[in-house]
């Protein structure tokens, strides 16, 4: 049983992010402190969406320079808090060299801002953003899982570094975060493992997520012939964002918590935003069939390796979101309004436009 003191201030690492954005968002409003790192505090494109959440609510926003890479980042801005999140990590696809651009930053910044944690008295509980990820690399996971779904007792045995190294990743950072968690006891440990978070960006002009990119696509003509369909899980931000919130201040939290609203698939992403978006955006209206993806689909994205496409394709994905509906209230956005809410955003910033 952990109490976190909310006159106290709060830390949230990679506040730029996509995630941390609503986080933010939700401390602010419930009138905390939030201390707020980021790699560059002078990046003005990057904090403006902040400063005006800031200016809005009843909590208020501080600033530190930190990167995951350099020891002891982290302390300074840890300073008097109870409460960390740690949301930092590259979320990317397009890297090439997987161990210094995801696996250093994931692994050894995990546990840069958990030395920080042992290094800080202050500190009670950190929140860990991991992922679906440390849990499964592909669909076929999910299906040899005990009875067919994804529990939070299993880990991800099946990412490596030449074969979906961001999921590898996650799986090491979290791994990382139990392992220095168990050699202490003063602060406990708590991780978010989200499946794949869309919903509407609060700064969508400069933005890194993959998650972008997904939505992009879907809207862009990319994908007009068809998407493949991929099983995966879908969550709104929001409730990531709330799902964070819930784990910091809910005493009895603990362990993991997989956080994923709908068991769906790529395809089905793109046709729910048919009966608003259909007639203006290219959006995907079938699935491209496997035989073919496994002919084109190396020579089209670097991604799509004929592994990836056997494992993924067609197969469905299933995962247990019981735990965080019981123990943290948690009650997950319809599909529908987080694709319809996350498209509007991008079409009110002229990141997609109509092609009709
Ligand atoms: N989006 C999803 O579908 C999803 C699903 C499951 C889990 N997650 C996890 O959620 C977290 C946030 O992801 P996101 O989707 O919000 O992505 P994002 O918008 O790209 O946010 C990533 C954040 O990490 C920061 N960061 C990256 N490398 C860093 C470094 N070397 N030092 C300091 N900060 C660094 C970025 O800072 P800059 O702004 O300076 O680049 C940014 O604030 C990640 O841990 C990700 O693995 C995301």
């Amino acid at each position: 049983m952990t109490t976190i003191d909310k006159t106290k201030p709060v830390l949230v690492t990679g506040a730029t992010g996509y995630v941390a954005g609503w986080l933010v968002k939700k401390l602010l409003d419930e009138g905390i402190t939030v201390h707020a790192a980021v790699r560059n505090p002078n990046n003005e494109k990057k904090l403006a969406h902040l400063n005006a959440l800031a200016a809005q609510s009843k909590g208020s926003i501080k600033y530190f320079k930190a990167d995951l890479l350099t020891d002891g980042a982290y302390t300074e801005a840890m300073q008097g808090c109870e409460l960390v999140f740690h949301t930092a990590s590259p979320f990317t696809t397009d890297v090439k060299d997987p161990q210094k651009e995801l696996i250093e930053p994931a692994e050894q910044g995990t546990a840069n801002v958990l030395e920080s944690a042992n290094q800080t008295p202050s500190v009670k509980r950190v929140v860990v953003t991991s992922s679906c990820a440390a849990i499964y690399t592909d669909a076929i996971d999910s299906q040899k899982a005990p009875n067919g779904t994804l529990t939070e007792d299993i880990w991800n045995t099946t990412a490596s570094l030449d074969y979906q190294p961001y999921s590898y990743s996650k799986t090491l950072a979290e791994k990382k975060a139990w392992e220095m968690a168990q050699k202490q006891a003063r602060w406990d440990l708590i991780t978010i493992n989200p499946c794949l978070v869309l919903g509407p960006p609060l700064n969508p002009t400069a933005v890194t997520s993959e998650s972008f990119n997904i939505l992009q696509q879907l809207g862009d003509g990319t994908m007009k012939m068809g998407a493949p369909k991929i099983g995966l899980g879908l969550v709104d931000v929001r409730d990531v964002a709330e799902a964070h919130y819930k784990a910091g201040f809910t005493p009895e939290a603990k362990g993991r918590y997989i956080t994923a609203a709908h068991n769906t698939d790529f395809l089905e992403l793109g046709k729910v935003l048919l009966p608003k978006y259909g007639k203006q955006f290219p959006l995907p209206k079938k699935a491209l069939p496997k035989w073919l993806l496994m002919i084109v689909g190396p020579m089209t994205n670097k991604l799509f390796t004929r592994k990836f496409i056997r494992n993924n394709v067609n197969v469905a994905w299933k995962a247990d979101n019981s735990k965080i509906k019981k123990e943290l209230g948690i009650d997950f956005m319809p599909m529908q309004q987080t694709m319809e809410e996350a498209f509007q955003v991008m079409v009110d910033n002229q990141v997609l436009t109509a092609k009709a």
